[in-house]
């Protein structure tokens, strides 16, 4: 086992449990949520593993999070950060199998903000050595998600709709609609990303910020007939594109971009239509899905990032002893991920 410092740099959350509030996955101020500390080192116990941090991804959910407004409580003083790409350094009871490998994971016990983060071992993924430790920053959260919820939309049928199509999840799963024989149609807000959505897979793409889009976007579903809409925003815009859907329609809420709280005008398509409102969570998905229907998808997740049919674009790197200063302004860039770095 590698010699380990006792202390290691970390910048950890300031508040407990939930703020009760719903402002979405924007920030001003890091310091606001966040500060700075030297804390003890973390021991695995059984079933864990620490690891060394590479790199870092900052997802929406790590804002959620840090602000009180995500699906699980805050822990003051503990590191922030879900989700990363390290190497196991130290390993507890059962855990042994992973001793030095560098593995993309998911931190369950302390966060990936930090010299060293802890999670379980089923948290980690070990990494092929032709995964870049940008893309193992970002090969779990967004990509596993992708796999599941293009599954889905590919049980209804052949086309679908995705909102925020360029945040990194939505070009995953343009490329990925594309690549098994579906069409996906693409929201964005951005005129100019367009073609560079276009290029990612979308057979169409609404601009929700010129005139009409829900007429725009009523006439491209009466041609295609999507059964699924994957919405990341969630806002009245989306209900509205909801209500131009054809008969059976499923609403999969899995992300709140937007913070404004939207009404539902039209119920009796509920009732009439058949259409469903639902959401998705992976951390669900990973509870209710087997292991082995798991292991495949990892493995076609890697196969995807390693040969280059997915990638993470990177807007910004942000050393961890920067992340208050830094890390508000960098996440104003919209086009790819910020990625933490020692
Ligand atoms: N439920 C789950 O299990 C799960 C798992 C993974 C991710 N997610 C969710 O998936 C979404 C995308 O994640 P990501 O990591 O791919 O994001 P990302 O790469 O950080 O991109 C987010 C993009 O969404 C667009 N956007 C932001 N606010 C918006 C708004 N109010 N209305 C419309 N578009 C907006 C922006 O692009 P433009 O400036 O170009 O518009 C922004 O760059 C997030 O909501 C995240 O929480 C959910």
């Amino acid at each position: 086992m590698t010699d380990l410092p006792k202390s290691m740099f970390a910048t950890i959350q300031k508040f407990d449990g939930y703020s009760g509030s719903a402002t979405g996955p924007v920030i001003d101020n890091a310091a606001d949520w966040l500060e700075n500390a030297e804390i003890p080192v973390p021991t695995p116990g059984p079933g864990q593993v620490l690891i060394k941090l590479r790199t870092a991804s900052v997802n929406p959910s790590d804002i959620h999070f840090i602000k009180g407004e995500y699906g699980q409580p805050r822990v003051q003083g503990t590191p922030a950060g879900f989700e990363g790409c390290g190497d196991v350094v130290a390993t507890g009871a059962g855990a042994e199998a992973l001793q030095g490998q560098r593995v993309a994971f998911v931190a369950s016990g302390s966060g990936a903000w930090a010299e060293y983060a802890l999670t379980q071992a089923q948290m980690c993924i070990p990494l092929r050595p032709d995964i870049s430790d940008d893309d193992g920053a970002a090969q779990i959260v967004n990509p596993l998600t992708a796999m599941a919820m293009v599954e889905i939309a590919r049980s209804e049928g052949d086309a679908f709709v995705v909102s925020a199509a360029t945040s990194q999840l939505g070009k995953l799963m343009c490329g990925l609609g594309r690549d098994l024989g579906l069409k996906p149609i693409a929201m964005v807000r951005r005129a100019e990303t367009v073609e560079l959505l276009k290029s990612h897979g979308a057979a169409e793409v609404v601009v929700t910020t010129e005139d009409d889009p829900v007429a725009k976007f009523a006439a491209i579903s009466a041609q295609y007939k999507p059964r699924v809409f994957l919405d990341a925003v969630s806002d009245q815009l989306s209900e509205q594109v909801f209500c131009a859907m054809p008969n059976g329609a499923r609403w999969v809420s899995y992300g709140k971009l937007s913070n404004e709280q939207p009404k539902l005008t039209q119920m009796g398509q509920l009732i009439f239509m058949n259409k469903r409102i639902e959401g998705f969570w992976l951390t669900q998905w990973m509870m209710s899905t087997p292991p082995e229907e798991q292991m495949r998808v990892v493995a076609e997740v890697q196969a995807r990032f390693a040969d280059g049919r997915w990638k993470t674009d990177v807007s910004a790197y942000v050393p961890l002893n920067k992340i208050i200063s830094d890390l508000a302004d960098a996440l104003k860039k919209s086009d790819g991920k910020v990625i933490i770095t020692p």
